[in-house]
């Protein structure tokens, strides 16, 4: 059964559409870029997959139930998600007691929440600054935070709203670290991002929207490495991936990892 499936999804703010027949499915375990040109309708989307909006017309279905008619608390428990703006969404006072709202929400017991809390701090790295306010982190760890949290919610779903905005590459890799672990307990993570590289690294699977309807499904490598559709389609193509083209590379790399080890065969 897939974990997430949008079936022919119309949405629009007003008389114009924004999603004109959006269609995908992601099963547990896969991790998919939603990529496209500003403006598209990503954030839009990823905001019907957790019931903030609701289709026009179309359904929306987390872990097999349809989002209609649901509030977002409803749907929390199947998709979590996290804002492209940790300030966002913070609201408690103590690193703690954001990460533990989940699953008091869920009414676990005392001693679940506190393993599902350090677990999660833990996967994140802020085991540390559990009693600290939010709003005295800066904002790289403010966003672990927000990660953390989603992940204390123990979704099916995952969805992230530009998860590398504003983190340096160690952020970067710990994240994608944190997505990586998160598939293999069969979450299915949708991640929209700009970043390509990040994709490149992260996310198996990569759905491009152009003008409300997904223009490109399939491995994000495919996409990355096809340098003139990913340009048609808006996207920049990541450097490293751009640099193993240029230098015509074997295995055609398109991380950073994949260019170096071909750079060292060559030699
Ligand atoms: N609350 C809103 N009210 C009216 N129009 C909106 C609202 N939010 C977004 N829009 C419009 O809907 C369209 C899709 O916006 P959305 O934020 O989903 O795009 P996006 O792909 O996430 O863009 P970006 O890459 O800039 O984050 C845009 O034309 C935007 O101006
Ligand atoms: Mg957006």
């Amino acid at each position: 059964m897939s974990a997430l499936r949008l079936e022919e999804v119309w949405f629009g703010y007003d008389d114009t559409p924004v999603l004109k027949g959006v269609a995908l499915d992601v099963a547990g375990g896969e991790a998919v870029a939603l990529l496209g040109r500003n403006g598209v309708g990503k954030t839009t989307l990823t905001k019907l997959v957790v019931a903030l909006l609701q289709p026009r017309s179309g359904l929306v279905r987390v872990g097999g139930r349809i989002t209609e008619g649901k509030a977002p608390e409803d749907v929390a428990r199947l998709a979590a998600y996290v804002f492209q703006h940790p300030d966002q969404q913070l609201f408690a006072r103590t690193v703690w007691s954001e990460v533990a709202f989940g699953p008091r929400q869920q009414e676990l017991s005392p001693d679940e929440t506190r393993v599902i809390v350090s677990e999660a701090l833990e996967r994140v790295g802020l085991e540390a600054y559990a009693e600290v306010h939010p709003y005295d982190l800066p904002a790289a760890q403010r966003k672990l935070v927000t990660i953390a949290a989603a992940m204390a919610q123990r979704p099916r779903v995952l969805v992230l709203d530009e998860p590398t905005q504003g983190l340096d590459r160690a952020g970067v890799g710990r994240v994608a670290d944190i997505l990586r672990s998160l598939t293999q307990d069969d979450v299915a993570v949708l991640a929209v991002t700009h970043d390509l590289a990040f994709v490149a690294e992260a996310l198996g699977r990569a759905i491009v929207l152009a003008d409300g309807r997904v223009a490109y499904d399939g491995p994000s490598r495919e996409l990355v490495l096809d340098a003139v559709r990913a340009r048609e389609l808006g996207l920049e193509v990541p450097p490293a991936a751009a640099l193993g083209a240029a230098l015509g590379l074997p295995g055609r790399p398109v991380k950073v990892r994949e260019v170096v080890d071909a750079l060292r065969g060559e030699r």
